[in-house]
């Protein structure tokens, strides 16, 4: 290596850069002189083509790949297979297998729906997988292409993942909390929120230490500090929005998850270890409580600010 290549900010390219890991990893990089980022939206690439992904690695020529494009309908894919075969798992070997040919590294984003979620201690890297549905199986052929087609590859599993904007659990519980009397929220499904610009920290961190040199491909946990139930995470939320706007809603009620059947089965546990990482990278979970409070707020400013518009 010489000088000037210690110089070069690394390039990356991100996929799925409208999403909420997506953009979140885009902000994070561009917000570093380390690297120099690229975020392409499913507009720009679509990564089911083959002739897209070739076109915009010869035209960016990254060194690092990030995938956080993903079809991630939990429900709508129990009756949409093939979209989402098309994106989580073909659409992933196809990256993988072109990315292959430059010798370009890929980190990849993947989910605790991997497992069944009966185990409730925090599922290790290693443990058996047993997806529940369509979506889960699809990320599970995902991961397995990646692992099949291209060594130089992260992937990191991560749950319950939410940001102020776009379809989480977060803007869809203010948006019922705005405009019903009584919300129920299940006590039996338990997991770890995640925000998506934690979870950009770790991506970046991890990219850093495989770009200086450590020899650390494979899979990895991360999710947010202190495990809680979806019940629970409602009533943090709506709590920290009280302090910023008049909610219609009166009532928080807390239901088994027996009680709100839904198209696709969910783990009851989402609990993932994140020892691997910290022995690995020494990266260590932050608390998702405090990136909630900053997420709401930055949930209420860009609201003010569009409301204003
Ligand atoms: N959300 C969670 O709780 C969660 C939990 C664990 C793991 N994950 C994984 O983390 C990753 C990122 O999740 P996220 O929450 O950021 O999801 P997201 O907000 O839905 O973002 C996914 C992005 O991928 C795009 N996309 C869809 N099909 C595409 C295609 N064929 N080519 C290129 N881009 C495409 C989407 O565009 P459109 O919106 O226009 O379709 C969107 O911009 C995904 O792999 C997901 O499986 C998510």
């Amino acid at each position: 290596m010489t000088f000037e290549d210690y110089t070069q900010p690394v390039k990356i390219l991100v996929t799925g850069a409208t999403g909420q890991v997506g953009s979140a990893i885009v902000q994070g990089a561009d917000d570093e002189p380390f690297f120099s980022v690229v975020g392409l939206g499913p507009k720009e690439l679509d990564i089911t083509s083959q002739e897209q992904i070739r076109e915009k690695l010869d035209l960016y020529l990254p060194d690092y790949v990030i995938n956080c494009a993903g079809f991630n309908g939990v429900d709508a894919a129990q009756h949409e297979h093939e979209r989402c075969y098309a994106v989580n798992a073909e659409g992933v070997e196809k990256l993988a297998a072109a990315c292959g040919d430059l010798s370009i590294p890929v980190v990849h984003l993947s989910s605790d729906f991997v497992f069944d979620g009966h185990y409730d201690s925090g599922y290790r890297e290693d443990d058996e997988v047993s997806p529940l549905g369509v979506y889960g199986d699809s990320k599970w052929q995902g991961e397995e292409a990646l692992r099949r087609v291209l060594p130089q590859h992260l992937i990191l599993r991560a749950s319950w993942i939410f940001s102020e904007s776009g379809n989480n659990f977060v803007t869809r519980t203010l948006e019922r909390a705005r405009s019903q009397l009584e919300i129920k929220a299940v006590n039996d499904r338990i997991g770890n929120p995640t925000a998506a610009s934690d979870l950009a920290r770790v991506v970046l961190a991890m990219l850093k230490q495989i770009h200086n040199g450590a020899e650390a491909w494979g899979t990895y946990h991360y999710c947010g500090a202190e495990v809680t139930n979806r019940y629970s995470f409602c009533k943090e939320i709506i709590s920290l929005a009280m302090g910023y706007e008049e909610l219609a809603m009166e009532k928080l009620t807390s239901v088994s998850a027996s009680h709100y059947p839904k198209e696709a089965q969910r783990p009851s546990s989402s609990v993932l270890e994140c020892k691997k990482l910290l022995n690995t990278f020494g990266i260590h979970q932050r608390p998702w409580r405090s990136d909630l409070s900053e997420v709401i707020r930055f949930h209420y400013q860009s609201r003010k600010q569009a409301l204003q518009d």
